[in-house]
């Protein structure tokens, strides 16, 4: 079956806003495995808006299935990832010029930064993945950079409003070019309840990570009982 990691960057995005302990992003994780998550996946930004590094250090400590770890790919970054040692590591871009026009990593642009990045990485035994928009020359220099694998960006797909058809056949495309290169192929980004079964047909596609969804569906269907235990405690106030 095809494998779900669990990003939990957003239950992060809101103990930010209150820059106090709760929600815990690492029980949330705890919760996620319990509920079939394959993986756990954290982008820790450079400007730490949401995870922190203490949450990475916890979350290497305590997740029993394997965790993901995103990130750019500067030099704080990488030495960062060898100290937390994740079991995976993908790509992501961060700032503007390490973009592709539409969202990806442009490995082509960076590929010898890259290359250099994903052999340190492989030398700790850590899988790197590049977050690519479903395009030939991405993969082919996905390749290049010794990746072991690609997730390919489904934003586009996602975003389509209408006949989906298109965006559907590049990422079908894009994983079969990438599996016959010998890449992993795994799929993320706008996935949803509603969007994500076409994308998980796709047989190439052997992972997605999916965050944001998760996050509100669990806010959803968590409030009735969070307003009902509010009330019981208010309940027993004027007993
Ligand atoms: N994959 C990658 C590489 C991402 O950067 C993100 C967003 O952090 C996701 C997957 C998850 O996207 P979403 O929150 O839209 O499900």
């Amino acid at each position: 079956m095809i494998r779900l990691g669990v990003n939990v960057d957003h239950v992060a995005t809101l103990r930010q806003a209150r820059r106090i302990d709760t929600p815990d992003p690492v029980q949330a994780a705890l919760l996620a495995e319990r509920g079939g998550a394959d993986g756990i996946t954290v982008h820790l930004r450079e400007d730490r808006r949401h995870i922190q590094e203490r949450d990475v250090e916890l979350l290497r400590e305590r997740v029993r299935t394997k965790l993901n770890l995103e990130m750019a790919v500067t030099e704080e970054m990488v030495r960062l990832a060898e100290r937390f040692r994740p079991d995976d590591a993908c790509f992501v871009p961060e700032r503007r010029e390490e973009l592709t026009t539409e969202g990806g990593l442009d490995v082509v642009a960076h590929r010898a930064r890259i290359k250099e990045a994903v052999k340190r990485f492989q030398a700790h035994g850590i899988r790197v993945s590049l977050f690519i928009d479903p395009e030939r020359s991405q993969i082919e220099a996905s390749r290049e950079a010794g990746a072991h694998g690609v997730e390919i960006h489904t934003g586009r797909y996602c975003d389509a409003s209408g006949d989906k058809t298109r965006e559907l056949e590049q990422v079908a495309a894009a994983a079969a070019l990438a599996h016959r290169l010998g890449l992993e192929v795994h799929g993320g980004h706008g996935l949803n309840y509603q969007n994500v079964l076409p994308i998980a047909r796709i047989p190439e596609i052997v992972e997605l990570n999916i965050g944001h969804s998760i996050v509100a569906r669990a806010v959803m269907v968590g409030m009735e009982r969070a307003v009902g235990e509010m009330k019981q405690i208010l309940r027993t106030a004027r007993e």
